[in-house]
């Protein structure tokens, strides 16, 4: 038998910033994110994943496809082009109003996003201390910053200006006015364009919803904490078209199916919580939204945004294009612009908020003492890899033949690793360390009594298993 560690104590709590330094170091040593373009000096707001994030990433995008779209039967997905129309930003009013306040120290040019300085001077108390008391004082932009200094030099601020986050690209071989285009700053407006197409071809009936993953990108002013706020990322979002008058039932059911989404992928009910927006909070498209937060090591920030996008969208494209977009109500013989419910979630923080969720350092007797174990106890349907398979010792080339040759067999059922560099110790904690649901070690008495030992990354329990048997047992294993 391959040695075990036997489990002393499991803590989870530790100092919250020291927790993301150590989640982004993990990141980082495993495979998992790296800094975008890191041997140029990096880029900042843009990250890469790794051969584990990869995996990690598109198991999250898989489980909200399956239950958003093919376990539900009344969504239909689409994948609709990053670069459209530049007059659909116009309709969408993104050109108008997608902007963030900046504000920019005369003396260094440091610039800020102005509503976060103000906050986190308000969060700090330190706002009273330049005159600033009441909630109208602080809602007072300009004013604000006519009175505090850059955090930075202690310079003056110029006062904040609109900066609208939509990047800027041009169509074709001409760099001027008439080619300029968006990169798209929110997948939606792909699925609002795409309404009509979907309704003429897909025979879907109100209620009814399209989904779409893919990429979106803002020129945030400041990006940071970590994945968390970054310049390209990507969205899975859902517009689910309703009749009006039924939006505020479909936006209550909707915000308690996501809830359930996440607490069914194992995220902790305590990390969890809905955040209703305050109306001066609320974006120009919405009559009500509520946020899906979690407990980041940083406080609770937004996961997904659950809103009431009316029928805002659908009306400014038909004014727009000059394209019919009502629907045609066949039950109650009338036509209207449906109301719209929009899920909208974020696959690189839902990505962080499992890592964070996941995470825990066990005290376990290794071999040489007392030893802190990593382990990411992901969800089975998230876990990157389900299974390793190990040779007991790398220098016995029988142990090495027999263990590859499970290895070949289990990569046609399952996303599996093969590993034989350092001790079984040091692989086991690489396993444990980016998730690896089972570790499956080739010893001697594998090879004359053809099992193996099959070890849980939650428990560290190990047990015998026939190979014969192997595909079965990891198939109910990984199912149940
Ligand atoms: N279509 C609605 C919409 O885009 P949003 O609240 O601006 O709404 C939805 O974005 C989700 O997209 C957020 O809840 C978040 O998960 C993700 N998101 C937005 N901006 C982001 C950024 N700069 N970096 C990473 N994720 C972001």
């Amino acid at each position: 038998m391959p040695p075990s560690f036997k489990k002393v104590i499991v803590y989870y709590s530790m100092p919250e910033t020291n927790l993301m330094l150590k989640i982004i170091s993990l990141c980082k040593r495993r495979g998992i994110i790296y800094q975008s373009s890191e041997i140029y000096g990096g880029i900042g707001g843009f990250y890469d994943y790794g051969p584990i994030g990869v995996e990690l990433k598109n198991n999250i995008k898989k489980a909200w496809w399956e239950d958003m779209v093919w376990k539900r039967g009344d969504v239909v997905g689409l994948d609709a082009s990053i670069i459209m129309h530049p007059l659909v930003w116009k309709a969408s009013g993104h050109i108008d109003s997608f902007t963030d306040p900046l504000a920019e120290c005369k003396n260094c040019h440091l610039r800020f996003r102005a509503d976060h300085l103000i906050k986190k001077l308000k969060d700090s108390g330190k706002l009273d201390e330049h005159g600033i008391f009441t909630e109208e004082e602080v809602k007072d932009m300009e004013s604000v910053f006519q009175k505090i200094k850059c955090p930075e030099c202690g310079g003056p601020f110029v006062p904040p200006r609109k900066f609208n986050l939509m990047f800027k690209t041009s169509v074709g071989p001409v760099e001027e006015e008439g080619a300029m285009a968006y990169l798209r700053p929110e997948t939606a407006q792909g699925i609002f364009v795409d309404y009509r197409n979907v309704l003429d071809t897909a025979r879907v009936k109100i209620p009814f919803g399209i989904a779409q993953i893919g990429k979106a990108f803002r020129n945030e002013i400041t990006p940071g904490n970590f994945i968390f706020r970054t310049r390209e990322f990507e969205q899975m979002e859902i517009e689910y078209f309703v009749k009006p008058g039924q939006d505020e039932k479909f936006h209550r059911d909707w915000i308690k199916w996501r809830l359930d989404w996440y607490l069914g992928l194992g995220i902790r009910k305590e990390n969890i919580k809905i955040r209703e927006h305050e109306k001066d909070e609320l974006a120009h498209y919405a009559k009500a939204c509520v946020d899906v937060e979690y407990k980041f090591p940083f406080g609770w920030s937004e996961l997904e945004g659950i809103a009431n996008r009316t029928d805002f969208d659908l009306k400014q494209h038909q004014k727009f294009s000059g394209k019919d977009l009502g629907y045609f109500d066949e039950n109650e013989k009338t036509v209207y612009i449906p109301y719209v419910i929009e899920p909208s979630a974020g696959v690189d923080r839902t990505l962080i908020a499992v890592i964070v969720d996941a995470y825990s350092e066990e005290e376990v007797e290794g071999v040489k003492g007392k030893e802190t174990r990593v382990v990411l106890k992901l969800h089975k349907r998230l876990a990157p890899i389900k299974v390793a398979v190990l040779p007991l010792l790398s220098n016995r080339q029988e142990l090495v033949d027999k263990a590859k040759e499970i290895y070949r067999l289990l990569q046609n059922y399952f996303v599996c690793q093969y590993d034989e560099t350092g001790s079984i110790g040091r692989r086991y904690r690489r396993q444990d360390e980016v998730g690896t649901i089972f570790c499956l070690t080739v010893d001697f008495e594998s090879l004359k009594q053809d099992d193996l030992t099959i070890r849980d990354r939650d428990s560290m329990a190990q047990e015998r298993i026939k190979i014969e048997d192997l595909i079965k047992v990891l198939k109910e294993k990984l199912e149940n």
